[in-house]
């Protein structure tokens, strides 16, 4: 799987419903709603409100729902009712990863993990076997429009690395900084799903998802 996940956080709110449709006539399949709670980051964003409504108006689109939230157990259930393609919680927020993964799936949602810029993965030596998608930070999270830290690159190639030698299924998506300067090489490395919020979401977006989707779908 190689595909581009728009993340909304850059969006224009007043306009989220028109810009969504023109991504989705573009070929978006992926869509990534950021839910910050002001503890875990620093900013407040979307809620289970807001991603009803969007699985409500775009029934096709994969929700791709990354919770930087304390606690993240406490809102499993809402977040289900969006029927969403994964949910991914921090690694950093939770005590008990293994068994909130386990419960995410018996709603039956993917669970995926994301890890901040500083956390290795060997601390997910026992979640890779059991998650379906690996979350990379590529900035701190909390805001958009921030700069690619280059040493997560080694991060996702080790995660790519740990994928080949072990057969594990997860996927690799990175977040954070993703441009179209950058998106073969992290495609190159290994990268699934490619979250991109500023770099779609700022100047013309159709223009943006094209130039990017062409690149990382070989026709560029
Ligand atoms: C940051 C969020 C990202 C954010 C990325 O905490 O998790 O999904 O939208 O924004 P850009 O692509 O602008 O770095
Ligand atoms: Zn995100």
């Amino acid at each position: 799987m190689k595909e581009l996940a728009p993340s909304i956080l850059s969006a224009d709110f007043c306009k989220l419903g028109e810009q969504l449709s023109f991504l989705e006539k573009e070929g978006m399949s992926f869509v990534h709603i950021d839910v910050m709670d002001g503890h875990f980051v620093p900013n407040i964003t979307i809620g289970p409100l807001v991603c009803n409504s969007i699985a409500k108006n775009f029934p096709h689109l994969k929700l791709d729902v990354h919770l930087m939230i304390e606690e993240p157990m406490r809102y499993i259930d809402a977040f289900a009712q969006c029927n969403p393609y994964i949910i991914y919680f921090h690694l950093e927020a939770e005590n008990h990863a293994d068994r909130l993964v386990n419960y995410i799936k018996s709603k039956g949602v993917k669970a995926g993990i994301s890890i901040n810029p500083s956390t290795p993965v060997s601390l997910l030596e026992h979640l890779l076997p059991i998650v379906d998608g690996v979350l990379v930070m590529s900035v701190n999270p909390g805001f958009g429009g921030q700069k690619f830290i280059p040493y997560t690159k080694n991060k996702i190639k080790l995660l790519n690395n740990i994928r080949k030698a072990q057969g594990y299924g997860y996927f690799i998506a990175v977040d954070g900084g993703v441009n179209k300067e950058n998106i073969k090489e992290l495609s190159d490395l290994g990268c699934n799903l490619f979250v991109a919020g500023s770099s779609v979401f700022k100047g013309d977006i159709v223009k943006n998802f094209k130039e990017m989707n062409n690149i990382l779908k070989g026709k560029l």
